[in-house]
């Protein structure tokens, strides 16, 4: 029989401590507060993520991920919201400025829990040429034996057997790797598991968001769940300012605007009172900060035609069924005014299809 082998900390691993004192600041609070985070230059910097030029962190998401952080008492954690609104990056700049590190694998219907774990592969022997069998950890793997954060993305992707087979590693059981001569990797006590998704685990409600899969009850019965929604017209016009450096304040203004009023009418969307717009594609934040540099190079380029209705085609409305298409740059033209907006050929080949109607 194989020998057993058990994951001990190395005296290395005294230094990667949750001690070192952060500001509040650098979550955008306002205030002398402190928060706990792991030092600089810890054994394991190489896998914390890098900081982003700006981020916006809204304190009542935020507080719910970074309580779960310290205080995760068993449970793993859900971030779900629509596409774009900032689920991923919300984990990774938390994880950054907490000095934490941080793995990320994407996770599809085909994965399997050995591209998580990990498995043998093949090495070749530099100085004899022979080729041997070793284990290569995998990214849940070494998250779990360092005490690493653990982002699933699109984890409702993952074949709801698959994410089953995941329960005993969120209760905190050992992980026994029998090709690795019985290694066994007790879960870091700084190990951290997150999924994000689109969907609430119960399947996609409204045909938005294909590959998905309805997830086992009892698999989120173990997780803590935290909705991540787009920004308020206010914070995502601070975001968009920042980072396009704080110029044009009036435009950007507009183009949230924009990007609001799309959103109310986006089928993904219902209204506190349950209705839903027609509309099958949305303003993501991903799409707006799209939107706004391509506009800004545009501009600057001094295109033919209307800049900001070129650049909404490519970061929108290229994808948009026709009769979208033109609703959506029909909302903009009411926005930006006719004269902004002059130019638009989207909206110039409509009204030919009209003029030929009602001739
Ligand atoms: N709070 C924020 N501050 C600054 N930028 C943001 C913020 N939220 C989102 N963004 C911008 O939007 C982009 C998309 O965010 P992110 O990838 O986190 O979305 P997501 O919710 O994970 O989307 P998906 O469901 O499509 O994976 C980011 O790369 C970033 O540029
Ligand atoms: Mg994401």
């Amino acid at each position: 029989m194989s020998q057993v082998q058990t994951t001990q900390a190395t005296p290395a691993e005294v230094t990667f401590a949750l001690n070192a004192p952060v500001a509040m600041t650098a979550f955008g609070v306002q205030s002398d507060a402190q928060c706990k985070a792991f030092p600089q230059g810890h054994e394991h910097q190489a896998f914390v993520p890098p900081r982003s030029s700006f981020y916006k962190f809204r304190t009542g998401i935020r507080m719910p991920v970074m309580n779960w952080l310290y205080s995760p008492n068993g449970d793993a954690l859900a971030l779900t919201g629509p596409t774009g609104s900032g689920k991923t990056s919300l984990i990774r700049e938390i994880a950054a400025i907490l000095n934490w590190p941080y793995m990320q694998a994407n996770a599809h219907s085909r994965m399997e829990v050995p591209d998580l774990i990990g498995g043998l592969r093949l090495e070749c022997d530099p100085a004899t040429g022979d080729q041997r069998t070793v284990f290569s950890y995998g990214p849940l793997a070494l998250a779990m034996k360092h005490g690493y954060i653990f982002c699933l993305d699109e984890g409702d992707f993952l074949d709801p057997s698959v994410m089953s087979g995941l329960n005993a590693i969120l209760e905190g059981a050992p992980l026994v790797i029998p090709e690795n001569g019985g290694e066994i990797i007790r879960p870091h006590k700084f190990f951290r598991f997150v999924i994000t998704c689109n969907t609430r685990g119960q399947g996609d409600d409204n045909g938005l968001y294909g590959g998905t899969l309805a997830q086992n009850l009892a698999t989120w019965d173990r997780y803590r769940m935290v909705e991540v929604p787009y920004m308020s017209a206010e914070d995502e016009l601070e975001t968009v300012q920042h980072v396009l450096g704080g110029k044009a304040g009036d435009i950007i203004a507009r183009m949230v605007e924009i990007a609001n009023k799309v959103r109310a009418q986006f089928v993904g969307n219902p209204s506190p009172t349950g209705e839903t717009g027609n509309l099958t594609v949305t303003f993501s934040t991903r799409t707006l900060l799209r939107w706004a540099r391509i506009s800004g190079s545009y501009k600057r380029a001094n295109v033919e035609g209307c800049a900001m209705a070129l650049a909404l085609r490519e970061s929108l409305t290229n994808r948009a069924p026709i009769d979208q298409r033109i609703a959506i740059h029909t909302i903009a033209q009411t926005v930006f005014g006719p004269e902004l907006w002059k130019g638009d050929e989207v909206l110039v080949a409509a009204q030919v299809v009209d003029t030929v109607a009602g001739a």
